[in-house]
């Protein structure tokens, strides 16, 4: 049974890390892990609140979502944010919203109301970053918890979310709103993004980060054992667990 919402929760003290063969087998845990996560909060509080990954590795599990475990999820009771986006139209094939798209909320009977994709339609990316952060504050009170899971993918460069290595305001715990908008270093194509921050993905519950591929390795290996500072995964501590869903390449890399 899921204890109630507590400020006086602790965060679990370490990370729990999963390794698994492939980013099937993966993914497949994440799924099964996901809809015990769900089963506590609706036992709790009578609903899920759920912050998603964009990119490429969380698709499978979105795929399973709204696949093999479609029927065990009461979906009006789910709500759905993004932890990121691309500032960029909704339908722009960059945009994190076709994705979750095409591999959750068009398998899945979700009221469309339940699902709050980050406004990207605003001449201004700070104001549509007030305008969620305001509907975050709307949702979650201010002194309780935020999400009761987030979904978290890595990059290369050890960036989570829209949060990018080296930048203050990413690495900052307090004293940022709980959305902002960031400009991506000169390597991405589409460096103008809106971004959770960690403020807001900390007061959540439980954090997942799924991490997949030999080119992750390094970044999994600065944040899990050298526990870099200047990364930001190293400063996610949601108020219950986190836990690393990992195939064998992103944690030991290639053994060729
Ligand atoms: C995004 C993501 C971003 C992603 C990592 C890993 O919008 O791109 O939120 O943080 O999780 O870049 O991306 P892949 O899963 O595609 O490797």
């Amino acid at each position: 049974m899921d204890p109630s919402t507590s400020p006086h929760e602790h965060p679990s003290a370490s990370p729990t890390v999963r390794v698994f063969p492939d980013p099937d087998a993966m993914s497949e845990a994440a799924a099964e892990q996901f809809v015990a996560c769900m089963t506590d909060a609706l036992a709790a509080r009578g609903r899920f609140t759920v912050a998603l990954a964009g990119g490429s590795t969380p698709r499978p599990l979105y795929e399973r979502l709204a696949g093999p475990h479609r029927d065990d999820i009461p979906w009006s009771r789910v709500y759905l944010f993004w932890g990121d986006e691309r500032y960029v139209p909704h339908d722009d094939p960059s945009s994190n919203v076709p994705m979750v798209h095409a591999t959750l909320l068009d398998g899945t009977p979700i009221p469309r109301g339940n699902v709050h994709p980050m406004p990207t339609d605003r001449n201004d990316p700070e104001a549509a970053a007030a305008d969620y952060a305001d509907t975050l504050h709307a949702v979650f009170s201010d002194d309780d918890a935020t999400f009761d899971l987030v979904l978290l993918g890595l990059g290369g460069d050890g960036h989570t979310a829209s949060l990018f290595p080296d930048d203050a305001a990413s690495t900052a715990t307090d004293d940022v709103p709980w959305v902002r908008a960031v400009e991506a270093p000169p390597r991405y194509d589409v460096r103008t993004r809106l971004s959770l921050t960690l403020p807001a993905i900390n007061r959540a519950r439980n954090v997942f980060f799924l991490v997949a591929g030999a080119a992750k390795h390094d970044a999994v290996d600065a944040v899990l054992e050298q526990q870099n500072p200047a990364l930001p995964p190293t400063h996610v501590r949601p108020r219950r667990r986190t836990v690393w869903f990992l195939d064998e390449a992103a944690r030991f890399g290639n053994h060729d």
